[in-house]
């Protein structure tokens, strides 16, 4: 049974922790380093495991160290920490914009280290997370980390880093095109004349519904859309006015802002 440390106990770290918990593993595998008190009692109280304000006590003896803490500070909490993590054990950052390379030159020395791009949904234990691992990560390593992401839903490896902006483009910053989408088709409803709770309650349903469709369906999307597009119909008058607008290159320009951003971030995030 492996030890999982986690350093920052706040809204990813606690999410994850309760995946884990309700997927088969066990409270005393955990432990969570947090500078606050407030948040380790909180975390112990919820979910019965360890937690320390002394982070080198709780990645003493771990075989795997997730850093959850804010990009910002994550250069000086891994230095600190780096005499305290075992030399076998693997270490992990979901921070937004750290790349490989500053994990690495802040550890010291030849660690396995994953990267990993998770996303807000995690808290509903429907994230999706991109990996991207160094070539000191073991399969084994690489199996246990799938496992703990893919308590708070899935995971997919990438083989190139420069993929984790990619994945931030898609699945990072992609629940907020979702909530856009849903926040505009609510308010045209009620433009189109249905009271504010109505078109809240149909416009999410259909956003779960498609979205249940589309990942249990046996069809790709485009064979989905074109099934409820019949000639003439309303469906197919309002996806011609999108295509007509090009939403396609809206789209396309939306998320390569992102990619881009997240270059960038990373740039500053390494000087
Ligand atoms: N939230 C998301 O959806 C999301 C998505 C993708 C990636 N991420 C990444 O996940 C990481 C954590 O984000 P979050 O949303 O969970 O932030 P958060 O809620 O602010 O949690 C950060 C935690 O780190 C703790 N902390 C700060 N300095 C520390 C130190 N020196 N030692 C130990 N603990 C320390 C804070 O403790 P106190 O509050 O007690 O000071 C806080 O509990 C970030 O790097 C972010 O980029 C988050």
């Amino acid at each position: 049974m492996s030890k999982i440390a986690f350093i920052g106990g706040g809204n990813m770290a606690s999410s994850i922790i309760g995946g884990m918990l309700a997927n088969g593993f066990q409270p005393e595998q955990i432990c969570v380093g947090n500078r606050g008190a407030e948040k380790c009692q909180r975390l112990q109280q919820t979910y019965g495991i360890a937690t320390t304000s002394d982070n080198h006590a709780a990645v003493a003896g771990a075989d795997i160290v997730v850093m959850a803490v804010k990009p910002q500070v994550m250069g000086a909490v891994i230095t600190d920490l780096t005499r305290s993590i075992g030399p076998d054990a693997v270490v992990v950052s979901v921070a937004a914009g750290i790349q490989l390379s500053n994990l690495e030159e802040w550890l010291g020395e030849d660690r396995a280290v994953v990267r990993v791009m998770p996303n807000t949904p995690s808290m509903v234990r429907c994230g999706a997370a991109g990996l991207f691992a160094n070539k000191l990560v073991s399969d084994a390593q690489k199996a246990s980390i799938e496992a703990i992401f893919n308590a708070v839903g899935i995971s997919c490896w990438v083989d190139d880093e420069a993929q984790i902006d990619a994945v931030t483009a898609v699945s990072g910053s992609g629940p907020a095109y979702f909530f856009l989408m849903m926040e505009t088709m609510q308010k045209v409803g009620q433009e189109l004349g249905l009271s504010e709770q109505v078109a809240r309650e149909l416009t999410i349903q259909t956003a779960l519904g498609a979205a249940k469709m589309a990942s249990t369906s046996e069809h790709n999307t485009t064979d989905l859309r074109l099934q409820v597009s019949s000639p003439g119909g309303t469906t197919r008058a309002a996806i011609s006015t999108f295509q007509s607008l090009d939403v396609e290159d809206t789209f396309r320009q939306a998320m390569e802002s992102a990619r881009n951003r997240a270059r960038e971030m990373a740039e500053e995030f390494a000087k």
